[in-house]
């Protein structure tokens, strides 16, 4: 039966159809291996492909020369050991009718000059991009002959390769600096009027063109509007994109809107989570329609309806969600399969994004399948061994999660919850307003639960007799934990914790000190209520910048915040001790630097942030009734086999530990431990 949804209809590009609307844009998640898109690229994008998505745009900014040295992981595609990599990742999406492209570009000065070769970093003009910091050399007349070259080559390189298709990247890369008023500021044929600014495009479509022919698909990803002052206008945009499609040389324009040169630009080009849903889709929109182009875009279209609407209003021919997708590559297939309602939200936490800029890969905050799929299946299959009941206790993200893993297998799962809600420490993020869309990562499982059938006992204090009063095989201690002070040396009770901050059950006082040594969000979002409640906020950290277990996207709604408010931020500091004088707080801190170093704070309220202690007297408790006596065997966990060692002939059930009753980590980490764990009951 055919579908009358705007979403599934096919889409002629040139010669090739893409099956429906829906496209992956290009990003790159640094899972390369020497530049190299190896085993673990290809099953990444193999999974979308598998998913059902028309068309996944490999690769974020390949490397077309060595002067643009990878950023974050970027594909080495100058080099022409990558076709055969190429060859068989696009085979393992053709399989699936799922078309292949990649996005080659020079990084220009979005990059350092102290990587790979340390060669120079070079630009239009000697114009420092904020977010990579290096100092640009001016682009020369020999730099612009071999680039155009190596465009020309790579392009090549990936035709051999059997890709369907190249785009260009210009935005915050050399071939739109070159566009853009704010970083071209040449005198000569490459500079002022937008024809010359336009030469460089043009030089290396030309030559491009002339290495891959007329019938190879061609785009370009170009920002239209820079949207700040000294930036490329809406106008120009406009223009250059009317231009691009009247050459005759690019196939489909893919638009961006805004400026990607320091983290606080790039958040409104990628919005995160407390952000607004498709900020740019109508401004894509209108590009479309003064152009009466192929235009895709992407940027916070993240859930179906909204994908929908954007086709079915025309704004867009090919709809890119992206981080949806990293989320859940088979949002297509459930689509078709009438599975809508079971698709794993995107909840914009951005977790995906900022490991990379932080030299990780990209990970998905609440599926840790995405970028692992040698070792986790996105699709659990039911076990071939015994049906086993389990007992989970703990409602939070990992409990939650080995829940889902649990009874996807086929087991019978309960679980115990001692709240009235389920969440743990997500729902308490989310009493910060902004971060609210993160309960999608325990209501999407609330609601995976209830298809699966696991019953959950709310309101239960799970003490060990009630455990083993249920007869269990196997016991999940998913606890959490609870907020520790840091050390101090003296005050333990007067200080108030960020919990007690997040959860409503302290009110922030007029002048408060916050002292944060754990660096992640728990600190931050409990500053952010404080400092939004209209108290005075100093913000005490003993780092070199405060939060850093946080990425760089992440931090720019909260330093939003404290600019707007009036935060004192004060870095390399301790808290030491806290002490009462009449009815106000002093707080006394020191310094890792200058040992003698003291300084005084008197306040209304002292509010802690030191990470969790693990909530576990239940496991303790049953460790030596267990089969296992809660041992795990580690190599086993990352190789393979039976990770329960048999050390008690006596216990009558597994015993293990996830998430943060075993340790302070963070949603990622419980998230891991429950799947990793669950696929192995
Ligand atoms: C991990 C990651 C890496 C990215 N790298 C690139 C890149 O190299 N080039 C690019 O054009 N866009 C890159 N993007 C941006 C995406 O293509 C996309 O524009 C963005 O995620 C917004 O779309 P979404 O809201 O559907 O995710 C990256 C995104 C992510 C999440
Ligand atoms: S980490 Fe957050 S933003 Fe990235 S894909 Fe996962 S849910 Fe979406």
């Amino acid at each position: 039966m055919t579908s009358n949804d705007p979403l599934l209809q096919p889409y002629q590009l040139k010669h090739l159809t893409l099956k429906n609307r829906v496209m992956s844009t290009s990003h790159e998640p640094a899972y390369s291996e020497d530049g190299m898109p190896k085993q673990r690229y290809r099953l990444y994008h193999a999974e979308k492909a598998k998913g059902g998505m028309a068309l996944t745009m490999t690769a974020g900014s390949a490397i077309v020369s060595r002067d643009s040295p990878a950023a974050f992981g970027n594909l080495h595609v100058y080099d022409d050991r990558i076709v055969p990599w190429l060859a068989e990742l696009a085979d393992a999406c053709h399989e699936h009718d799922c078309k292949v492209m990649i996005q080659i570009t020079h990084l220009g000065r979005r990059t350092g000059w102290n990587k790979a070769d340390w060669l120079p970093v070079l630009s239009a003009s000697p114009v420092r991009e904020p977010a990579h910091r290096a100092f640009p050399k001016t682009i020369e007349d020999w730099d612009i002959e071999r680039i155009v070259a190596d465009y020309a080559s790579a392009a090549q390189r990936c035709q051999a390769a059997g890709l369907d298709g190249i785009e260009f990247e210009s935005y915050g890369h050399l071939m739109d600096g070159f566009w853009s008023p704010a970083t071209n500021h040449r005198d000569d044929e490459f500079g002022g009027s937008l024809d010359n600014r336009l030469r460089f495009t043009n030089l290396v479509l030309d030559a491009v063109r002339a290495s891959v022919g007329e019938k190879f698909v061609v785009g370009i990803r170009m920002v239209a509007d820079e949207d700040f002052e000294k930036g490329l206008s809406k106008q120009e945009g406009i223009e250059i994109a009317g231009r691009l499609a009247n050459s005759g040389k690019v196939d489909f324009l893919n638009i961006i809107r805004g400026s990607i040169e320091s983290d606080a630009a790039l958040t409104k080009v990628i919005p995160v989570a407390g952000m607004r849903s498709s900020p740019h889709l109508d401004f894509a929109g209108e590009v479309r329609a003064a152009t009466k182009f192929p235009t895709f875009h992407a940027a916070r279209i993240s859930d179906v309806a909204t994908a929908r609407h954007a086709i079915a209003t025309g704004k867009l021919d090919m709809v890119g969600m992206t981080r949806a997708h990293i989320a859940d590559p088979h949002i297509i297939k459930k689509v078709m399969e009438g599975r809508e309602h079971e698709i794993r939200p995107c909840v914009g936490a951005t977790y995906c994004l900022d490991r990379i800029y932080e030299g990780g890969e990209a990970l998905c905050v609440h599926n840790a399948a995405t970028g692992r799929e040698a070792e986790i299946p996105h699709i659990i299959v039911k076990t071939e061994g015994p049906k086993q009941k389990i007992v989970v206790i703990g409602a939070g993200a990992g409990g939650l999660e080995v829940a889902r893993v649990a009874a996807e297998r086929g087991h019978k799962v309960t679980v115990l919850e001692a709240s009235s809600q389920a969440g743990g420490q997500i729902r308490l993020a989310t009493q910060n307003p902004r971060r609210k869309e993160l309960i999608g990562i325990i209501d999407w499982r609330l609601a995976e639960l209830a298809r699966l059938g696991v019953e959950i006992r709310y309101d239960t204090w799970a003490e060990k007799d009630d455990v083993l009063a249920l007869s269990p095989d196997v016991v999940v201690v998913a606890t959490g934990g609870l907020p520790q002070n840091p050390p101090l040396t003296a005050g333990d009770n007067l200080v108030t914790s960020s919990w007690d901050i997040m959860a409503g059950s302290v009110k922030p006082a007029e002048n408060v000190l916050l002292y944060d040594d754990n660096g992640g969000h728990q600190g931050m979002g409990a500053a952010e209520l404080i400092a939004n409640a209209g108290s005075k906020l100093e913000l005490v950290s003993p780092e070199r910048f405060f939060a850093p277990e946080m990425g760089g996207m992440n931090h720019v709604p909260y330093m939003r915040a404290f600019q707007e408010k009036g935060v004192t931020i004060t870095i390399n500091t301790r808290l030491r001790s806290v002490r009462r004088e009449g009815n106000q707080l002093v707080a006394e801190l020191a310094s890792d630097f200058a040992d003698g170093w003291r300084g005084e704070r008197r306040v209304d309220q002292v509010v802690v942030e030191h990470g969790t202690l693990p909530l576990d007297d239940l496991y303790l408790s049953l460790k030596p009734l267990s089969k296992n006596v809660g041992a795990v065997d580690y190599e086993r966990l990352v190789s393979g086999g039976d990770i329960f060692p048999k050390r008690n002939p006596e216990g009558g059930f597994v015993l293990f530990r996830i998430g943060d009753a075993v340790a302070s980590r963070n949603i990622h980490a419980a998230i891991y431990d429950g799947i990793r764990f669950g696929l192995r009951i």
